[in-house]
C-alpha cells in the first residue's frame, strides 16, 4: 500500500512532514508516480480532474486543506473512494488572527491613511471601537468558532450563523434560512467562512446585503463563488455597504481585467487568509493512512451529499 501526493505547488514539504511522522512511509509523486495500482491513499490538492480513474486501489483522497469543493467539482471522482479533510488548529488560528486583522483595518480605515501619507496629508479621523461593533460569522464549523472566540476574546460582540442548529458555543447562533434575516440585521461587519456548497452558492448577494445595517462591512475567506460580485460592487458604490475585503475568488488569480482590483473600498488579498501548515497535521494523515489500511472509521470524514 502507497501514498501518492498530489499538488501543483510542490510535494517536498509534504514529503519532509509525512517522513517526520513515518520513515516508512510508501509516498509516490504525482505525476512521476508509477505503478498506480499500489496506491490506495491521495493527499491532494487542486488535482488535474479525471486522473482517479488511473488509481484503481484508491481507497481515500484527502484533501491538504480544510476545502474539499475542489474535490468534489472532479466528474470523474471515484465513486467508492472515502474522502477526508484536514482539521489543523493552527488554520483555525491563523484564520481568526487574519480575520481580525482585516476587522481592525477596517475600524481604524488605514488604508484611508495610507492614501493620506502618500499625499502628505495630515488629517485626523473619528474610528469604530471594538465594544460598539457586532461581528457576525457565517459558519460554525471548526474555523468559524475558533475565529468566533478569538473575536469574543478581543471584545467583539460576535454572533453566528450555521446551517443547522448548534448548542453549546458560547454565542448566539442562529441557524437555517429563517434565522438568516434576524442574524444579518444584528451584523456590522459579516465574516463568511462557509464551506462551498450548492446551499453557500451565491448566498453573499443583493438579498443578504439589504439586511445588514448601512455601512456594513464584508469580509469573505470562504469561497468566491459565495459572493454574487455584480451585487457586492452595487451594494457599496450605493453607499449601504462601507466596504468589503476579499481573500477567495471564484477564478484565482483574479484576472486582470477583475473590476474588484482598483475598487478604492475592496480590499483584495490573494488567498492567504490561512495556509496548512504541513508539520502540524502530518500525523493526522498518517492516522488515516493506516485507519485505511485496517479499514477503520477514518477521522474528518467528509459528507459528499453536504459538501463539506
Ligand atoms: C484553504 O482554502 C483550505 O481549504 O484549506
Amino acid at each position: 500500500m502507497a501514498l501518492v501526493i498530489i499538488n501543483p505547488k510542490g510535494v517536498a514539504p509534504w514529503i519532509d512532514a509525512l517522513k517526520q511522522v513515518d520513515p516508512n512511509l510508501d509516498i509516490r509523486t504525482f505525476p512521476n508516480d508509477s505503478n498506480r495500482e499500489e496506491i490506495h491513499f491521495a493527499l491532494t490538492w487542486r488535482h488535474p480532474y479525471g486522473i482517479f480513474k488511473d488509481y484503481p486501489n484508491l481507497k481515500c483522497i484527502s484533501s491538504m486543506g480544510a476545502g474539499v469543493d475542489h474535490l468534489l467539482r472532479d466528474p470523474e471522482l471515484p465513486d467508492d473512494a472515502f474522502i477526508t479533510r484536514l482539521v489543523d488548529p493552527y488554520l483555525a488560528k491563523d484564520m481568526a488572527e487574519f480575520v481580525l486583522a482585516l476587522i481592525m483595518n477596517h475600524l481604524r480605515d488605514l488604508n484611508a491613511f495610507k492614501i493620506k501619507q502618500t499625499q502628505v496629508i495630515w488629517k485626523p479621523a473619528d474610528y469604530l471601537r471594538i465594544k460598539d461593533v457586532k461581528v457576525g460569522i457565517m459558519g460554525m464549523g471548526a474555523i468559524g468558532r475558533q475565529v468566533a472566540s478569538e473575536l469574543q476574546k478581543t471584545g467583539f460582540n460576535v454572533s453566528g450563523w450555521a446551517r443547522t442548529e448548534k448548542r453549546g458555543i458560547g454565542l448566539t447562533v442562529y441557524s437555517g434560512l429563517t434565522e438568516f434575516p434576524t442574524f444579518l440585521n444584528n451584523t456590522d461587519v459579516l465574516v463568511c467562512v462557509l464551506p462551498l456548497t450548492e446551499a453557500t452558492k451565491g448566498i453573499l448577494n443583493k438579498d443578504c446585503f439589504k439586511q445588514l445595517p448601512k455601512n456594513a462591512f464584508i469580509i469573505n475567506v470562504g469561497r468566491g463563488e459565495q459572493v454574487v460580485e455584480a451585487d457586492l460592487l452595487q451594494y457599496i458604490s450605493e453607499g449601504h455597504l462601507s466596504g468589503a475585503s476579499l481573500d477567495v475568488f471564484t477564478e484565482e488569480p483574479l484576472p486582470i481585467d477583475s473590476p474588484l482590483w482598483k475598487h478604492p473600498r475592496i480590499n483584495i488579498t490573494p488567498h492567504i487568509a490561512s495556509i496548512t501548515n504541513p508539520e502540524s497535521v502530518a500525523a493526522q494523515i498518517v492516522e488515516n493512512y493506516y485507519r485505511c489500511k485496517e479499514g477503520k472509521v477514518l477521522l474528518n470524514l467528509v459528507s459528499r451529499e453536504k459538501g463539506y
